[in-house]
């Protein structure tokens, strides 16, 4: 056998298998998404997300303190509002009454070292159920969505955000967003984080179901990127590169790994997230439960392989399991 034909060599030990890549999981890595609802005592289980639930804000002190102990550095917020009135433009998204405006000044000034960022979106906010401002043939306006997306973004940074991330997907929406806090002073004060490449994907029903957020009518097609669009991932990537993005997304992980290498390679300078969405987060425990696999083994791969293929920055479910896992 040739010499260099063996590799064993190179993996024998525990210690120079973890020389093998070229990046680690780690604690920082992790955001945390939760849900937050408009009942301030909620802790409401979510059955279609093991172990996740919907809180309100007096429950998040209780529920955080001990992840932030064991290293948790940063969430991003979703609004379930439950009691308020929905309406065509989303109304209830910035109230500063409504649950992710109350959640941030509360996480704020009890954990003022973990980073908060916040999905933008109209979706759980409005009486559609689509993601923008619709026409009167429930076609998208794009125009107004965008400017109501940059407006609700705005507030969630004057409320004291370190970070607003668009996930709608309107043309347009980031240079907006990027425009509409710079004019503000936040130009130096609030990441913008794109859901650059989103995809229209069936991985989405349990956050769906979580959040009340499922479309009244038809689905998020037009404005979702097919699934086999390599070429519309790419060029939305490089778009929002250009209109101001300061971390660029894939969403979901497992089926786009190939998008993401795509993204780490077009955006070369940019932070890479991924977020491994509530259908992979219950597909892999659905699997554990059936005998598939052991969870454990199947959280790293899974989230191993986002990192190999280029991501820099995790949206996970997993995140408390992986305080537990990975070494301080
Ligand atoms: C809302 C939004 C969705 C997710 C994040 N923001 C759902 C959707 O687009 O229908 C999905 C997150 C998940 O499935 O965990 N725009
Ligand atoms: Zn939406």
């Amino acid at each position: 056998m040739e010499i260099s034909s063996i590799l064993q060599g190179g993996y024998q030990h525990p210690l120079s298998r973890s020389w093998q890549g070229r990046r680690q999981l780690t604690k920082s890595m992790f955001m945390y998404p939760i849900f937050i609802t408009d009942d301030p005592d909620a802790s409401v289980a979510i059955p279609s997300l093991p172990g996740q639930c919907r809180w309100g804000v007096n429950q998040l002190e209780g529920f955080l303190g001990p992840l932030v102990q064991k290293g948790l550095r940063s969430v991003i917020l979703f609004g379930v509002p439950l009691k308020c009135e929905k309406d065509e433009r989303g109304s209830p998204a910035d109230d500063p009454h409504g649950p992710v405006i109350q959640a941030i000044q509360k996480i704020r000034s009890v954990f003022p070292d973990l980073y908060i960022a916040c999905d933008v979106c109209l979706c759980e906010y409005t009486s559609h159920g689509h993601c923008g401002i619709l026409h009167s043939d429930g076609t998208i306006h794009t125009a107004p969505s965008v400017d109501r997306m940059a407006e609700v973004a705005l507030n969630y940074a004057r409320a004291g955000a370190h970070c607003v991330a668009p996930s709608d997907m309107m043309d347009g929406r980031i240079r907006a967003i990027k425009r509409s806090l710079v004019d503000a002073g936040f130009g130096n004060r609030c990441t913008l984080m794109s859901y650059s490449a989103k995809f229209a994907s069936g991985l989405y029903g349990p956050f769906r179901d979580a959040a009340g957020s499922a479309p009244a009518f038809g689905d998020r097609k037009c404005y979702q990127l097919p699934s086999d669009a390599k070429g519309l991932a790419r060029r939305a990537i490089q778009r929002d590169v250009t209109e101001g993005a300061d971390i660029i997304m894939v969403k979901p992980s497992l089926p786009y790994l190939d998008i993401i290498a795509d993204a780490a390679q077009l955006a070369v300078d940019h932070p890479i997230a991924c977020y491994q969405v509530s259908g992979e987060f219950a597909m892999v425990h659905a699997g554990a439960r059936a005998g598939v696999y052991d969870l454990k083994a199947l959280a790293f791969e899974t989230t191993e392989s986002m990192v190999r293929a280029g991501a820099t920055l995790i949206l996970s479910y997993f995140t408390p399991e992986f305080l537990e896992w990975l070494p301080a």
